[in-house]
């Protein structure tokens, strides 16, 4: 969808929550989206990094717009861009860093950016912040299981213990010792064992001394997407080069 809307647009790609990722993976989407003709710039809407370069990169991208205005004695349009993204990706929070002041609405759950509006940022750019965009059926279920882990799917229809020991599994296979560093584990054992371990280290109990594990996995997730058990990135860029 965004392939259509986008047609004959200029496009730029942001990279945000870079902070949150692995920077050898952000390094190799970079690289991906690039050899693919986008423009592509790494972010972290917390703490403004990036900014300055967007700037620069929106000015590079309409060039030929610029130019035609140019020629036509148009001066100084503002160029009108839209921000596009599935729930939670941080879309509200990069409008308010770039603009400079808070214009719009934030919060960790999906759907909270409502209604369209346009922002005017400066006399180079407008923006216009739209509701996020989500699919409605994921062909591939790892893909739903990823945007899950992130929190783009809203956490009260999933199962949050499946989706606990998926995370776990990728952790411990791709990032070992980051679970261990966190909370003081060994990384021995099912899935369910190492929840289980999270749920004793952090004292997740029901009654009777019983192991919590939806509160364990809970707190699994808000360290997650905390970024305090560190820097991950989910999916590979490597794997959509073969396809
Ligand atoms: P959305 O409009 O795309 O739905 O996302 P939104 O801006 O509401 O951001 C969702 C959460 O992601 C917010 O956290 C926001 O602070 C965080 N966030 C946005 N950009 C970045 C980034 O570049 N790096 C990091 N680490 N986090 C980012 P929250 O916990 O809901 O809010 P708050 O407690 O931070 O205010």
């Amino acid at each position: 969808d965004i392939d259509q809307l986008g047609q004959n647009k200029s496009r730029l790609i942001l990279l945000n929550k870079a902070d949150l990722a692995d920077e050898r993976q952000n390094e190799a989407w970079k690289e991906y989206f690039q050899k693919r003709g986008f423009h592509v710039v790494k972010v972290d809407s917390r703490n403004g990094s990036g900014m300055k370069t967007i700037q620069n990169v929106i000015q590079e991208a309409c060039k030929e717009k610029i130019e035609r205005d140019r020629r036509r004695g148009i001066k100084n349009r503002p160029i009108r861009a839209m921000v596009a993204g599935i729930p939670n990706v941080g879309k509200s929070t990069f409008i308010n860093t770039f603009a400079g002041k808070a214009c719009a609405k934030t919060g960790n759950r999906p759907g909270v950016t409502k209604g369209k509006q346009w922002i005017r940022l400066n006399k180079n750019v407008e923006l216009l912040d739209t509701p996020g965009i989500l699919w409605p059926k994921f062909e591939d279920q790892q893909v739903g299981i990823r945007l899950a882990c992130v929190g783009s799917i809203k956490d009260d229809i999933l199962n949050m213990e499946e989706l606990a020991l998926w995370l776990i599994e990728h952790l411990r296979t791709n990032y070992s010792g980051l679970l261990e560093k966190r909370y003081g584990i060994s990384e021995e054992g099912t899935a369910v064992e190492i929840l289980g371990k999270i749920a004793r280290a952090r004292g997740c109990l029901k009654k009777g001394e019983e192991l919590d594990y939806v509160k364990a996995s809970g707190l699994l997730f808000d360290d997650f997407r905390g970024g305090k058990i560190g820097r991950v990135t989910l999916e590979w860029a490597e794997q959509e080069k073969s396809e």
